[in-house]
């Protein structure tokens, strides 16, 4: 799991404290830069107790992406970096930040496979074309094309509505089950009930529009239940796999995992 995200959510979810001083992907990105020391991935990768190699990342990192404009060739200082370490591993994870800079770039030009993450949350449709806006840019900027070939919507289901039902059914509920609440007492529904389901009706219309969006667009898509199991997993610097393998999500990731092995 190579870390390239500053704010290092990746490390801190495999157990390791972030702030932890010692070398990390900063040292790496900035050793390609030739007035800096070289500084090897193989020095930095830590073992992790679920098995996992890690190159951690540091909230440092930051300032990193400034001087990267200043190596002879930006774009492909990660993948340098990891063309020692290649051949020891048959599959290397690169975490990203969210949002588009020298790290992301970085990712993509070293990777061999994209994985695009969406929150279903902000799943939006005008976020899906902006998307592809984005990969066409990368485009101009790698000189290679990116063709995305799975996308996996987290936290499918939650409940997505602000504000909820009432203040008894104040706790988060899927749509499904608020929906039910509305429509399976014995006492006629409210108009502010009609209403809220009326809204939550929409929600997951849209949720299901925008998912089929989604669905053209990828070969691959998966959704992952909400499940407080990867907020405890991640809490406990473990990933699901080990610390909730039976939990929704678990089993959600288990499948992607499988697809993911069969890639070549
Ligand atoms: N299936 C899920 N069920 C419940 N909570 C989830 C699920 N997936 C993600 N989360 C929670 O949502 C938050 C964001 O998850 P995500 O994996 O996108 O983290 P991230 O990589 O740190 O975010 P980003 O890189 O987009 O800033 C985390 O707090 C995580 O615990
Ligand atoms: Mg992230």
């Amino acid at each position: 799991m190579v870390d390239c995200d500053p704010q290092a959510n990746a490390t801190a979810g495999l157990g390791f404290d972030p702030s932890t001083f010692g070398k990390n992907m900063y040292d790496v990105f900035m050793g390609g830069i030739d007035e800096f020391p070289k500084v090897m991935i193989q020095d930095i990768i830590r073992k992790t107790a679920s098995g996992i190699d890690l190159a951690p990342s540091h909230l440092d990192l930051v300032g990193a992406e400034p001087y990267l404009y200043h190596a002879k060739f930006p774009t492909g200082v990660l993948s340098e970096a990891l063309a020692s370490v290649k051949k020891q591993y048959s599959l290397i994870f690169i975490d990203t930040p969210p949002s588009i800079g020298q790290f992301v770039i970085n990712g993509l030009y070293a990777a061999d496979h994209v994985i695009v993450t969406l929150d279903s949350g902000s799943f939006a449709l005008n976020g899906v074309s902006t998307l592809s806006t984005i990969f066409s840019d990368i485009k101009d900027d790698l000189g290679k094309e990116i063709l995305p070939e799975m996308a996996i919507v987290s936290r499918w289901g939650e409940g997505l509505l602000q504000p909820c039902l009432s203040p008894k059914t104040g706790e988060k509920k899927d749509i499904f089950t608020k929906l039910r609440d509305i429509f399976y007492k014995p006492t006629e529904p409210a108009p502010e009930d009609l209403k809220a389901a009326e809204e939550l009706r929409h929600e997951q219309e849209r949720l299901l529009t925008t998912l089929n969006v989604i669905r053209r667009r990828f070969p691959s898509v998966y959704t992952v239940p909400y499940s407080p199991a990867v907020y405890e997993a991640q809490k406990r610097g473990m990933p699901i796999s080990h610390f909730a393998p039976d939990s929704p999500a678990g089993i959600a990731y288990k499948t992607i995992a499988e697809e993911v092995m069969r890639w070549k």
